[in-house]
């Protein structure tokens, strides 16, 4: 199973989603260029989380249709084309697994639930560690890093997963300017390989850095291109009541 060529690495068409009796989100429609960075901006409650666990298969939509690179979204999760870091910290703070074998769940659609990681499998988590500054904590529980480390580890497991897509909510919360600054480089990076970012933020501080495109949300799309001309003073303020 491999991306279909030419197709966008996400295409949503008309998707509701009903949480409860909340309507999350209502007849969105957007792209995520393959091989760029998009951010995703728009108030608390705006639908933001809601439109990535749609994608990650994690609500269930009232109405739309997703694909991800051309698959359908159970293809795509299962082939491990897909990697994300969620908003709220899945990592048990007490389960103890340490920081390398959090890089290692990465390796999990090369190696399968069963088999152990070989080789290759050790160094892509290595490289993934070293390349989040975090080599020297590899041994350390998971649970005993602070709260920005430990979302440094989660990139790293997206790293090592080497995957074609990744999903990130709010990675920088709670990480500081340096960690900050490696996250945007790593995703330019993976982004100069053909790989693809769709990242909600509210750290403005990054966007010139980090953004190619940008969708701005509230409940559905207000506004979605260019990060140039889609993140202009006045959509931001009219958005977010905040300038750049
Ligand atoms: N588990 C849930 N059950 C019911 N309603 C929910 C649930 N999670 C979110 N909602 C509601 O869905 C709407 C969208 O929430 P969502 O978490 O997607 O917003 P968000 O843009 O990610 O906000 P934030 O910036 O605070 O992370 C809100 O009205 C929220 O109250
Ligand atoms: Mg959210």
């Amino acid at each position: 199973m491999s991306p279909v060529p030419g197709a966008p690495a996400v295409e949503v068409r008309g998707l509701t989603v009903d949480r409860g009796h909340v309507r999350a989100l209502e007849d969105v429609s957007l792209e995520v260029a393959t091989g760029s960075v998009t951010v995703l901006l728009g108030p608390n409650g705006s639908g933001k989380s809601t439109l990535q666990l749609a994608i990650l298969g994690m609500v269930t939509p009232t109405a739309g249709r997703i694909r991800l690179l051309g698959r359908p979204v159970r293809e795509a999760l299962r082939a491990g084309m897909v990697a994300a870091v969620p908003q709220a910290d899945e990592i048990d703070a007490r389960f103890p697994v340490t920081v390398r074998e959090v890089a290692l769940q990465g390796r999990r659609p090369f190696t399968g639930p069963f088999r152990r990681p070989g080789p290759a499998d050790r160094d892509a988590a290595e490289a993934a560690l070293d390349r989040v500054g975090l080599a020297h904590l590899a041994d350390r529980r998971i649970g005993d890093l602070s709260g920005g480390q430990r979302r440094r580890a989660l990139l790293a497991r997206c790293l090592a997963q080497e995957a074609e897509l990744l999903v990130l909510d709010e990675p920088f919360t709670g990480v500081d300017a340096r960690s900050e600054a490696v996250f945007v480089d790593v995703l330019r990076e993976l982004a100069a390989q053909g790989r693809s970012a769709f990242v909600s933020t509210h750290s403005l501080g990054s966007l010139d850095a980090l953004a190619d495109h940008a969708v701005l949300l509230d409940r559905t799309v207000v506004a979605a291109g260019p990060a140039a001309e889609t993140l202009t003073p006045a959509s931001l303020v009219r958005l977010l009541g905040v300038r750049p």
